[in-house]
């Protein structure tokens, strides 16, 4: 008797059926006649009941059917009594394969506080909330690749460990074999980074851009998909230090080009999660629904999740330049409601999420694609435009989430983009090759970035990044 997947007994497994069942107990209610056990397997996101008659399962085995126990059941499927769902399994053995003692089982059948949760993430996942949050998570990377697949681009895997800082922000974290207390010296008193391990310093990737450029100049259209990492304040609910991000580059593409393909990128992830994760999306936009019933009404959401999902999936981005933006944020009406207060805006300036949330969910209230900022706020590798003051750039902003996507046109004129890395400092010496392609058959060429988890967050309405990540990355959080 093999065993069956709780998804797949609806379809698959009519009345009559004898079956096996391993999953989780979720829940155990008795009475003198019966016991009722509701088993998740993960697989999807209802429990499956299980009908236990104690003439039939032994007593001391069912008082082991607790909270969080491992069990395998095996018996036949019966039409339910109950209202809820089709059918239930009449259990003919139950072997208990890994007790949960209720004294210190953390998780109760109860509703437990996403922090209380955090600080078990190791368990977390054997909840509904995060059941949901990880199945969606799982759809919307296999859409990522499925996407991009039958569009005829090339998934790049670009390195984990390298020597250039991609956005030249200096949020790198080091990686080194050197005994930090005690690092070998040169004669100058420096270390003496040629007795590392590379013999040169290193760090995680923030981005894997400049060798998905190099993949583009060779394969026309390639996507990353991968880890990446940055030292920089990830206190807030909208930033990790280890994050996982799609970043697309294709030659021969120009701005335009580049986000009319982020827009339909985003909107096939969007659809994607409609079609095939219904149940989960219904589930998380029920917690949404439940947890906003304790704000204040003005602070609860216009839409509901799978509405909001529609709206964004079926109607055209809002496209405007950074300068058209800092026209709206001085017309606007500064301190009409506390958390649009700081508005006005200089040009020059980057756009605070303030500004950003104003623009999105107050102005626009729709996806809005800024374009064309100020080179000084942009990173060296964008395209200058003909004004010699702002560069071929693009952010990609959305409600709840401020920025999910930044990309641009690249500069692939060779004296520009060495002339803007001098002005910066970036040491040309270092990245000849990263130059080379500008070198040898330069040619217009795009890309952005995704950040997946806010993705995963816009998709599942989840509030904190550190809820769509299986074991976030943040500022002292690195145990498990
Ligand atoms: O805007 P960013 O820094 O762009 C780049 O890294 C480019 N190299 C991308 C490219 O053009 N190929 O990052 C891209 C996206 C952001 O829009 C955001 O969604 C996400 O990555 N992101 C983060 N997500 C979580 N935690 C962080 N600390 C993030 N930093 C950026
Ligand atoms: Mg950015």
């Amino acid at each position: 008797n093999k065993r069956v997947k709780i998804k797949t007994i609806l379809d698959q497994h009519p009345i009559g059926s004898e079956i096996t069942l391993m999953g989780w107990v979720r829940t155990k209610r008795s009475n003198k006649n019966v016991s009722f056990i509701a088993l998740n397997d993960g697989s999807i996101i209802t429990n499956y009941q299980v009908v236990a008659d104690p003439n039939v399962i032994a007593e001391d085995v069912l008082k082991k059917c607790t909270t969080g126990a491992c069990l395998k059941v095996t018996g036949t499927v019966v039409e339910s009594q109950g209202a809820g769902q089709a059918s239930e399994l009449n259990a003919k053995s139950i072997e208990v394969l890994g007790e949960a003692d209720p004294e210190k089982y953390p998780l109760q059948p109860k509703k437990h506080s996403l922090e209380f949760l955090r600080e078990i993430a190791h368990l977390r996942m054997r909840t509904n909330t995060f059941g949901a949050v990880f199945r969606v998570r799982h759809a919307l990377a296999f859409a990522v690749n499925k996407y991009f697949n039958d569009k005829g681009f090339f998934y790049i895997h670009t390195p984990i460990i390298t020597a250039s800082d991609a956005e030249g922000a200096g949020e790198t974290f080091k990686v080194t074999t050197l005994d930090i207390a005690n690092p070998p010296r040169s004669e100058d008193g420096s270390v003496d980074f040629k007795q590392d391990f590379f013999e040169r310093e290193a760090n995680l990737t923030v981005s894997g851009q400049l060798e998905g450029e190099l993949a583009a100049l060779a394969l026309s259209e390639i996507y990353t998909f991968g880890p990446t990492f940055r030292a920089e304040n990830s206190n807030t609910t909208r930033h990790l230090a280890e994050f996982w991000m799609i970043e697309p580059e294709m030659a021969f593409y120009d701005a335009e080009d580049n986000a009319d393909l982020a827009e339909d990128f985003l909107k096939y992830l969007i659809n994607y999660a409609l079609t095939n994760c219904q149940e989960d999306l219904k589930f998380l936009e029920n917690r949404l629904l439940d947890e906003e019933k304790s704000k204040p009404v003005d602070q609860r959401s216009e839409m509901r999740l799978i509405e909001k999902l529609k709206f964004v999936a079926e109607n055209d981005f809002v496209r405007i330049t950074y300068t058209e933006a800092i026209e709206i944020l001085k017309r606007s009406k500064p301190n009409q409601k506390k958390k649009f207060q700081f508005l006005i805006e200089e040009w020059g300036a980057d756009l605070q999420s303030e500004h950003e949330r104003y623009l999105v969910e107050k102005h626009f209230k729709k996806p809005v694609i800024l374009t064309d900022y100020p080179k000084e706020i942009k990173s060296f590798y964008m395209r200058q435009n003909e004004d010699g003051k702002t560069v071929a750039a693009m952010d990609i902003l959305f409600p709840g989430i401020g920025e999910i996507i930044g990309g641009s046109q690249r500069e692939e004129r060779m004296e520009l983009l060495v002339s803007r890395m001098e002005e910066l400092n970036i040491p040309t010496d270092e990245m000849w090759w990263f130059l080379d392609t500008r070198r040898f058959g330069s040619t217009p060429h795009s890309g952005f970035g995704l950040g997946f988890e806010r993705m995963v967050q816009f998709v599942t309405g989840m509030g904190n990044i550190r809820d769509v990540i299986a074991f976030p990355r943040t500022p002292g959080n690195a145990e498990f």
